[in-house]
């Protein structure tokens, strides 16, 4: 019996115990690769003395400090760097606000954006507009714009309701084509965007504070890339009717899908971008809001004053690790490697895909995949819930010593299985290897416990 409130009471976990590059260690010895880099979060690996050393440093000066008293180096250094890693409408002028995670990074964006139009005395916008099938945190405004129905059922009524539009969902296009694998038309991108545009005028624009989305969805969807003019469109219509656009970047910022931020993959520019997770690479809780140049100067020549803060907003510490992560990321060229090697790593599931017939899609930018299973590859029907698929799939994969982040419930909100696969910026090529060996093993052990034929069972 333990004292420590895990996810799941009635699972027990390893204890964890050391960690260096993409491989972690537990108590009783056992090596896992790190393929998803913990939830999409350890992009630079583990135990890099870099960042250990800049919080040690840190730390050795001082860990703790108030906003509301002070602002110390590393947030100042930090915040400068993520602002010239965005896009030109952040340049002089833009700033970061620093938090813990994810979740407070998307209420904070939330909050700065309302009061973006209180300063402007436009009162009556209070309405989020966001999608279907994503994830934006687990806090009750994070929630309410999340559009993940089983995560959001316990707690639905004590949500504010927020107008949600369908998700740009490829492989499952709501045109229903069977011809393509993954419907690429351009009318169908366009007219997902489009909902956007018609929510806005069924809520009444002068309601609508912003749109919120992941450039790239990813737990809730599986890493699923909209069509190519789709955040252009989505761009146009939040210009036309004073809505902000905000980027859910927490998990595909930073690098992870080959550039900055993901939405400079389709040359769009947010008002506000959220970050979190690969910030700090995990060496430290970390998240921030960037604000953009029209979103600052509303409060600088208005009031000056966001009324908003967390006890931990821009602690040192947690600045320090992102900085250095941050400058290790630079120093080191990740960015341009990740989108170097993105076809390569593609390609290993592309392979993979073509020997299971278990997976239906493969989907992705950068070093951010995701691989949508289905028992029937022709039709794209599902495994039945019951089965968990994505969670023996995941528990599979751990026992083979591969670290995996399934998911679930994007099919009308019950069914669909995924999982992702995201290993760190610095896994080396042999170790990519590796990942995609203990990968093939777990998907073989998957279908044969299924009696799935893949192709090669079929022509021995
Ligand atoms: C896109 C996105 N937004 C927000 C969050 C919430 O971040 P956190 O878990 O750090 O609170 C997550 C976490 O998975 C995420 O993937």
């Amino acid at each position: 019996m333990s004292s420590f409130f895990s996810r799941n009471l009635k699972r027990v976990y390893p204890i964890i115990a050391s960690g260096t590059g993409v491989f972690v260690k537990d108590t009783h010895g056992n090596i896992y690769l790190d393929g998803s880099s913990g939830a999409i979060t350890a992009n630079l690996g583990h135990g890099l003395n870099e960042i250990n050393g800049a919080i040690e440093k840190q730390l050795s000066q001082i860990a703790f400090a108030h906003t509301s008293q002070f602002v110390s180096k590393p947030a100042l250094d930090l915040a400068e760097k993520l602002i010239t890693l965005a896009p030109t409408n952040f340049q002089n002028g833009g700033r970061a606000y620093f938090v813990s995670g994810g979740s407070e990074a998307i209420e904070t964006a939330m909050k700065l954006a309302r009061s973006y139009f209180v300063e402007q005395s436009k009162l009556t916008k209070s309405l989020f507009i966001s999608r279907w099938n994503s994830y934006h945190g687990s806090t009750f405004g994070a929630m309410s714009v999340t559009g993940h129905p089983a995560r959001r059922k316990p707690y639905i009524s004590m949500l504010k309701e927020q107008p949600h539009i369908n998700a740009a969902y490829a492989y499952r296009c709501l045109c229903n084509n069977q011809t393509s694998n993954s419907c690429q038309s351009e009318e169908c991108t366009l007219a997902r965007a489009n909902e956007l545009e018609q929510m806005i005028l069924k809520q009444g624009p002068e309601n609508v504070i912003a749109f919120i989305g992941e450039p790239i969805v990813g737990a809730a969807l599986g890493a699923a890339v909209p069509g190519k003019n789709y955040w252009q469109r989505i761009r146009e219509i939040c210009n036309k009717y004073d809505v902000l656009l905000i980027a859910d970047e927490v998990m595909t910022g930073l690098g992870r899908c080959g550039a900055n931020f993901a939405l400079d993959l389709w040359q769009v520019q947010a008002d506000i971008i959220a970050v979190g997770k690969g910030l700090s690479s995990g060496y430290m809780p970390l998240g921030a809001v960037l604000a953009s140049k029209k979103i600052v100067t509303i409060f600088e020549e208005g009031t000056g004053v966001f009324e908003h803060g967390f006890t931990y907003s821009g602690q040192p510490l947690a600045c320090a690790a992102g900085l250095a992560a941050v400058n290790y990321t630079l120093k080191n060229n990740l960015i341009q490697q990740v989108a170097k090697r993105e076809q390569e790593f593609f390609a290993n599931l592309y392979e993979l895909a073509n020997k299971h017939e278990i997976i239906g899609d493969v989907r992705g930018r950068g070093f951010l995949a995701g691989l949508e299973f289905v028992k029937n590859k022709s039709t794209k029907e599902p495994f039945p819930i019951e089965t968990k698929l994505n969670q023996l799939i995941a528990k599979q994969a751990f026992a083979f010593g591969l670290i995996t982040y399934p998911g679930s419930a994007f099919i009308d909100g019950g069914l669909g299985d995924h999982i992702m696969i995201a290993p760190p910026f610095t896994i080396s090529d042999s170790e990519i290897e590796e990942l995609f060996k203990r990968l093939d093993k777990t998907l073989t052990q998957i279908c044969n416990t299924f009696n799935v034929k893949t192709p090669a069972s079929i022509s021995h």
